[in-house]
Parts: structure tokens; C-alpha cells; sequence
């Protein structure tokens, strides 16, 4: 892909210290006592039951929902907005229906960097587009694209700013199953070339696996962490991945994981 060389400096790094959320004006308690350390470079994954909260914790990273207790630290600073450097996926693709493919892409530039920058970034917006098998569609709008063909656009916007830090909420759920191994590929060679940390949310057990160095279990409202799985695999992962001897451990080891915290013994 032609994206810019990683940037010198790739420190980010998220600390979430003891966070707990309860919806304000409801005893929804979204969250409890989440405690979290995200090292910089690595790439970790939330996986549990909907409606445990996933999105909550993703959206206070993010800056766009500030926990009822416990601090979210991103360098050490508390999160107060969205952070310079972070790049972010809602589990909804967010297009704007009267902006093409392209110009959704070129969006974000347009906004940080004024309507001069878009023409500078184009050929980029192109390759990123290609590379997510939208090529032809560049000049589609929103209501022409299929759910999966929107996901893969607003991946794209996300990547031109060259995050250093990457937040995806399901991002590739309404992938089919091909198109979905692809792109988690594509992403891990993205994280990998550009020594981005990359925070997803997935329902996927051997996604999150294949992609992760962390697998961070959750449980049923209110959402905590039930297990921490640390995923020793081989890197670069591929295909071969799959069949790595204990590639079925990990993905044994998350699904006993999820079952605890559902209280359930059926799957997740
Ligand atoms: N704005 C809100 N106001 C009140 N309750 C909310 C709000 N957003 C989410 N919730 C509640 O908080 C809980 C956690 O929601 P959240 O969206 O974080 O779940 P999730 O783990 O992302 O689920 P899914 O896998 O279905 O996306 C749910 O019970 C949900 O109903
Ligand atoms: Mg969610």
C-alpha cells in the first residue's frame, strides 16, 4: 500500500485505570472496574456478549464519553476529546451520503488540513481505496455501496490521517467471509508497517486471535474484563497461522473464557 513511511516516534500508549460507566440518567451500568495497559505498537482486541459494553470503553478512548468513575490516559494525559493521532471506526459506517467514496475518504484532510491538502492526498486516497477492492467505486455515493463497501470505505478514511493509534468497532462485520481475511491481513500489515497500536472490537473468536498480541475476554453487563489472553504467535501472521498447533489452543482458551463470563456453556 502506498501509505508514508511509519512515523520516528510511535509512543502511544492508553492506560485505562479503574473505569466504570453508568448512562447517565439510567442504572445501565455499562462498565466496571476496567483496568487496562495498552503498549505502544500492539495490537489488542475486546471480544464479548452485546451490549457488555464494548462500544462504551471504545467510545471513552476515544474521547467521546467520559466514564461516570476512573480515568482513561492516553501518554499519560487524560482523554478530554477525540486525540490527536488516533484514528477511530464506529461499529456504524458513518458516510456522508452527498460525498462520493473519494471525497468521504479525503474528508478528514479537508477538515485538518483545508480544501488545498485534498488535491496533495488524492493519489494516496487512491491506492488506500484499491487496496481495500473498491477501485470503480471511488466516485459512488454512500446509497450506491453495499454495507460491507461502506465499511470498507470508512476504513479508508480512517487510515488517510495515518493514525498512530487505530480504533475499530467491528469493523469488518458486514464482510463476507473471503473479503474479511483479506482485509485482516491488510490491517495487520498496516499496524505492522507503521507500528501503529490498534484497539478492536470484534465478535469474531479466531479474528481476534489471528490479529491480536492481547485478547482481552469481557463479560456480561456490567462489562469487565474476565480474562486476559496473551496470544503468542508468530508475526507476520498468515494463512498458515491457522493451522499453527496452538492457534486452536488460544482460540479454545477465548471461548471457555467467554462462556465463564456468560454463564452459558453453548458459545458466545
Ligand atoms: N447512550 C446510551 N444511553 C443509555 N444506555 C446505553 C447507551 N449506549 C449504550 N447503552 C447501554 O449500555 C450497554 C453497553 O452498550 P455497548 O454499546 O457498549 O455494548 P457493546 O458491547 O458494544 O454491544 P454490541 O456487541 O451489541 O455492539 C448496553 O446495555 C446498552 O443498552
Ligand atoms: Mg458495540
Amino acid at each position: 500500500m502506498n501509505l508514508p513511511p511509519p512515523t520516528a516516534h510511535n509512543s502511544a500508549r492508553y492506560r485505562i485505570e479503574d473505569v466504570s460507566h453508568t448512562f447517565p440518567g439510567t442504572d445501565i451500568e455499562a462498565l466496571k472496574n476496567v483496568s487496562i495497559d495498552i503498549k505502544p505498537g500492539s495490537f489488542v482486541s475486546f471480544i464479548g456478549p452485546s451490549g457488555c459494553g464494548k462500544s462504551t470503553l471504545l467510545n471513552a478512548m476515544a474521547g467521546l464519553l467520559e466514564p461516570s468513575d476512573g480515568k482513561v490516559l492516553i501518554n499519560g494525559s487524560p482523554v478530554g476529546g477525540p486525540p490527536e493521532g488516533v484514528g477511530i471506526m464506529f461499529q456504524k459506517a458513518t458516510l456522508l451520503p452527498w460525498r462520493t467514496t473519494i471525497e468521504n475518504v479525503l474528508l478528514p484532510i479537508e477538515l485538518r488540513d483545508g480544501a488545498k491538502a485534498v488535491k496533495d492526498r488524492t493519489d494516496t486516497a487512491l491506492s488506500i481505496i484499491e487496496t481495500v477492492g473498491l477501485k470503480g467505486f471511488e466516485n459512488a455515493y454512500p446509497g450506491e455501496l453495499s454495507g460491507g463497501m461502506a465499511q470498507r470505505a470508512a476504513i479508508c478514511r480512517m487510515l488517510i490521517t495515518e493514525p498512530d493509534v487505530l480504533l475499530l468497532d467491528e469493523p469488518f462485520g458486514a464482510l463476507d467471509e473471503l473479503t474479511r481475511e483479506r482485509m485482516d491481513m491488510e490491517l495487520q500489515s498496516i499496524a505492522l508497517s507503521r507500528n501503529a497500536t490498534v484497539v478492536l472490537v470484534t465478535h469474531s473468536i479466531p479474528e481476534a486471535v489471528f490479529l491480536s498480541d492481547t485478547v482481552y475476554a469481557m463479560s456480561a453487563r456490567p462489562g469487565r474484563i474476565s480474562e486476559v489472553i496473551e496470544v503468542d504467535l508468530p508475526r507476520p501472521r498468515d494463512m498458515d497461522t491457522l493451522n499453527h498447533p496452538d492457534f486452536a489452543n488460544y482460540v479454545g482458551r477465548v471461548r471457555n473464557a467467554l462462556n465463564e463470563g456468560h454463564g452459558v456453556n453453548n458459545g458466545s
